[in-house]
């Protein structure tokens, strides 16, 4: 469970009166799936609800896909990839010891990440997971046949059948229409759950596996989840006790910006997929907090001075691991050149944690205050636990703020003006 406390003397003077008096009927029209946006609530219970044979299924066919091939290519963008990627470097890390490689592609338009890629993988035996639940995103789209191209080219068209997995829609999408006329293995994104709340269905699970990472560990996380973030009373919710907090920075406290903050580099995902969450999910209307992130003490080397003494515009939510993953003792050193004999003997991630006391301390007397979500490790368990925590204080936070959390009207903007400059038939 996220253990959730409050830092900095602005805390006082939250006023909580409006969630006293809100907080049970936001958390009923959750619950009751009676809010707007209510028929993309199937995450509340999807992990309950997943049949043993469906994850037994994900995890055969991972395991099939690390055993016949040297990697995976997961192809998404936004929801279709940012969770996966953030629970396996979250676990993982950037160097991992598994020979197994996930690389990810289609989640940009750059078309020199994208040749390097492709550069990278041609002489490898690749996998594709091909994600995408409208099944016509552009920046997948492409990256897909650019893919598929080369490996006919190279191993034949019978190669494709057996290389390629599509997570999709059940019914419909060019994706849906591909995987089945060329016979892929598919797995379905419910039609009952948004791109950004996807990571607990196979849209996650299936690269997690492809990972090593036990999909039933992080299943049996979401499912506790589900129990231990359910309760209407916000007080008793740690999920909506946070999610309420932060909307009260935001109206009354008059903050800007939430700064999701880790200490650990390889958890720069989570904080990518979380600003994906709450910014897809809030940023209506004219309203809501803008969510950035930071990984210290790296960019306190950069950012560290402007919320130190900057404009008074954010307040940090630090995601906070009790043991890490891996840690190293600083050596004693006779002739002590470098003046470092003072942490002889201490472990990296004891300096670690004395620079998130000392920084939790010097920001909060300043004028970011700081939520801290504490949890024990980042083990597959704990990141399910975690990112269902997140789904409820999403939810909850943008009923507050009176916006439909489950839609994004604002992205198609850019992306009729590309159609229309592309050519793209049908588009005026
Ligand atoms: O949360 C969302 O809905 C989006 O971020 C989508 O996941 C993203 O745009 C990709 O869409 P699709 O899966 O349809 O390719």
């Amino acid at each position: 469970m996220v253990q959730y406390s409050r830092h900095g003397n602005v805390f006082e003077s939250l006023d909580y009166s409006e969630i006293d008096r809100r907080g049970e009927e936001v958390a009923l029209k959750i619950q009751n799936k009676t809010g707007e946006g209510r028929d993309f609530l199937g995450w509340l219970d999807f992990a309950s609800k997943m049949p043993d044979e469906e994850v037994e299924r994900i995890i055969a066919t991972a395991e099939h896909i690390r055993a016949n091939y040297d990697a995976l290519v997961v192809i998404g963008i936004g929801g279709s990839y940012l969770g996966a990627r953030a629970v396996i470097e979250a676990i993982n890390g950037f160097f991992p010891e598994d020979k197994f490689e996930v690389i990810y592609l289609g989640n940009t338009l750059s078309s020199t990440y994208t040749a390097q890629v492709l550069n990278h993988v041609k002489d490898k035996r690749i996998a594709i997971n091909v994600i995408s639940k409208s099944g016509t995103t552009t920046e997948p789209a492409v990256a897909f046949r650019l893919l598929k191209e080369r490996l006919e080219e190279k191993y034949g068209k019978a190669y494709l059948s057996d290389a390629i997995y599509a997570t999709t829609d059940k019914n419909k999408g060019a994706l849906k229409t591909e995987a089945e006329r060329e016979g892929y293995t598919s797995f379905v994104i419910p039609d009952d759950i948004g791109g950004r709340f996807s990571v607990i269905t196979p849209v996650g699970l299936l690269p997690i596996a492809c990972a090593n990472i036990n999909i039933r560990e992080f299943i049996r996380g979401v499912r506790d989840g589900e129990k231990e973030y359910s309760s209407l009373d916000y007080r008793r919710n740690p999920a909506y006790f946070y999610g309420a907090t932060r909307y009260l920075l935001y109206a009354q406290q008059k903050f800007a910006s939430e700064m999701f903050v880790s200490y650990e580099l390889q958890n720069k995902m989570i904080e990518e997929w979380l600003k994906q969450l709450f910014d897809e999910s809030e940023g209506k209307e004219g309203k809501a907090l803008l969510c950035s992130s930071g990984v210290f003490t790296t960019d306190l080397h950069s950012m560290g001075q402007f919320i130190q003494q900057g404009s008074r515009i954010l307040f940090e939510t630090i995601i906070k691991e009790k043991q890490p993953i891996a840690d190293l003792v600083v050596p004693y050193d006779e002739e002590n050149l470098d003046n470092l004999n003072y942490l002889a003997g201490k472990t990296v991630s004891h300096i670690n944690d004395q620079a998130y006391h000392a920084t939790l301390k010097a920001h909060t007397e300043g004028h970011s205050p700081a939520n801290v979500l504490e949890i024990e490790k980042m083990d597959a368990y704990n990141l399910g636990n975690l990112f269902y925590f997140f789904f409820r204080a999403t939810a909850f936070s943008a009923y507050l703020l009176g916006v439909n959390p489950f839609n994004q009207p604002g992205v198609e903007v850019y992306k009729k003006n590309m159609f229309k400059l592309l050519g793209k038939p049908g588009v005026k």
